[in-house]
């Protein structure tokens, strides 16, 4: 049996309360689509720790930029709804713009101030905003739930985690691993984007966060030079360019001056005319500390 779509706020909303009523417990993965493993894996944690397992699909007009590729965002919901149900999932919630927002543009936003100013935020000003928006928008139509994140969006994982403890929200937010392809390349629905060559050449950021590990787990704790050596790598390949590089405190994603036991490396590159992001945590192993 295909896993049933419900459009409508109201019908999925009225489901879920009578789920929970019923005592169940509701996992929730929110998602844009065209989705892969990477969902697929967050579908799966839902599955093993709730009763009952939402996924939403909608392509979230808020979170794109004007130049961004909002109406280019890839989309294929046959194989969508194949891969939910592979994976588990009991209902998928996919509204359209006009349910949604059939207002137009919303006048209420969510904005997680410092958290979203940095960073990814930087290239993009309004994106963890309309981020933050459309989840709490989310939150509310699922309700009370467990929602199921991936570490791959490291920054909007963090923006998420301080809206929910800030405004009390109902929803426990669970954190989960980022899942690569073989050569190390974090999978997105973006990927689908590369040239052959650019594929090839898009496992330098990987290869780039190895080296900014390597670095820290030789006892290098000034944050510069690991930055450095990381944007070194990625300018050793002809087909990608560096947006940003960071080494961070995982909580503040702030710089600091030196580096603590655990460290988050940030990296962003343009791989032809594709953005792609990707992060990891590096810890400082004890006999690397000072006494
Ligand atoms: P989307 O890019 O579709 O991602 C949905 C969820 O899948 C996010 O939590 C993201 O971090 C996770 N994810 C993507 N690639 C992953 C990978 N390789 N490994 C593990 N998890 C991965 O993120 C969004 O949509 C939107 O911003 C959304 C939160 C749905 C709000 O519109």
């Amino acid at each position: 049996m295909t896993v049933p779509v419900v459009c409508t706020i109201d019908e999925i909303g009225s489901r879920l309360d009578a789920d929970r009523r019923a005592g169940l417990q509701v996992g929730f993965v929110p998602t844009m689509g065209y989705l892969h493993d990477g969902h697929g894996s967050l579908m799966r944690a839902a599955r093993a720790g709730n009763d009952v397992v939402v996924a939403s699909i909608f392509v979230n007009p808020l979170q794109f930029a004007p130049d961004e590729d909002l109406d280019s965002y890839p989309r294929d919901l046959d194989r969508d709804i194949a891969l939910a149900e592979a994976n588990g999932v009991d209902v998928l919630f996919i509204p359209s713009g006009e349910e949604m927002y059939p207002d137009g543009p919303v006048l209420t936003s969510v904005s997680v101030a410092e958290l979203s100013s940095r960073w990814e935020g930087e290239s993009r000003p309004t994106h963890f905003t309309g981020v933050a928006t459309v989840v709490a928008k989310l939150f509310n139509i699922i309700g009370p739930c467990r929602a199921y994140f991936g570490r791959k969006d490291f920054q909007q994982l963090t923006i998420i985690e301080r809206m929910v403890h800030d405004l009390s929200i109902p929803v426990e937010v669970v954190g989960c691993p980022i899942i690569r392809e073989p050569d190390g390349l974090a999978m997105s629905s973006r990927n689908i984007y590369l040239s052959p060559d650019e594929r090839t050449a898009a496992a330098v950021l990987r290869r780039a966060l190895d080296a900014g590990t390597a670095a820290i787990e030789a006892g290098e704790r000034n944050p510069t030079p690991v930055t450095g050596t990381m944007a070194a790598v990625v300018g050793a390949e002809p087909l990608a360019r560096l947006d940003y590089v960071a080494a961070v405190d995982p909580s503040t994603l702030e710089t600091p001056n030196i580096l603590g036991p655990r460290t988050q490396l940030l990296i962003t590159a343009y791989v032809g005319s594709t953005r792609l992001i990707d992060n990891c945590t590096a810890t400082i192993a004890d006999k690397n500390r000072d006494a």
